[in-house]
């Protein structure tokens, strides 16, 4: 097994007040927390806040999306080095959120991913079905041809140095989680399809399962072989659920 991450996803929630209270309340019990890397994902206007709030814990900072271009003109968008002087060690790439909301393609994330990893960032690539794919039985074929884009793009080695998150769409803020079968049998998926390229590398890389992850589900989840830990949405609002998901994670 690897070893346990834990990521946040604020998604788009927050102020400068509320994110202040909410790290003071999680601080104390994580800092308390061993072999678990723990990282937080805030807005964008607060990565600079959350990188002094974090700055000497052991609780990495990371952003919610990346322009998959390196610099120009771009309106609105954050470049993978403009992350990195903020502060930040992760970014997600390919939410679904992203994909379904903002039309970001296979292509445009595997850019991304890229992008991510040239600033020194370690990309969190975000796979999903939709629950018609699902229903469909087209589960590991969509799963596939997400991950094949990236590996088509970086190589498996450069795949490696990033995170994968399975995020099943239709346990995204529905409160419906995968059962801890269903989350293994695609993470096995995802790793089986890495190992067909390199078993070594398959083996180390950190997959994450998203979707519904509370408190009381956390630790059946990252029991499961291959889910090495968790992207966290709605239950990362909330100081009390958060930590006692981190501590499943240790556990
Ligand atoms: P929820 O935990 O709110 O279902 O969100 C999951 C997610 O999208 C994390 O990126």
């Amino acid at each position: 097994m690897n070893a346990k991450l834990v990521i946040a996803n604020w998604k788009m929630h927050g102020t400068h007040a509320t994110n202040a209270r909410l790290i003071d309340a999680l601080l104390p019990s994580l800092q308390g927390i061993d072999g678990v890397q723990v990282a937080i994902c805030p807005p964008m206007p607060y990565l600079a806040q959350l990188s002094d709030l974090l700055e000497h814990t052991s609780v990495a900072v990371g952003a919610q999306n990346i322009s998959e271009r390196a610099q120009g003109a771009f309106t609105g968008e954050v470049s993978g080095q403009m992350l990195a002087d903020l502060g930040c060690a992760y970014a997600l790439v390919g939410h679904s959120e992203r994909r379904s909301l903002y039309g970001e393609t296979d292509a445009q994330v595997a850019m991304k991913f890229e992008a991510a990893l040239n600033a020194g960032l370690t990309p969190v690539l975000c796979l999903g079905e939709t629950i018609h794919q699902r229903k469909a039985g087209n589960t590991n074929a969509v799963i596939g041809s997400q991950l094949k884009a990236v590996l088509d793009q970086v190589g498996i080695a450069k795949l490696a140095k990033g995170v994968i998150a399975y995020e099943p769409v239709w346990a995204i803020g529905t409160g419906e989680t995968a059962t801890p079968e269903q989350a293994q049998q695609v993470h096995r998926h995802i790793r089986q399809v890495l190992a067909a390229r390199d078993p070594a590398l398959a083996a180390g890389i950190t997959l994450l399962y998203g979707g519904s992850v509370k408190d009381d589900n956390a630790a059946q989840l990252f029991a499961q072989h291959d889910i090495d830990g968790g992207l966290i949405g709605g239950a990362s609002l909330d100081a009390t659920s958060f930590v006692a998901i981190c501590q499943a994670a240790c556990a």
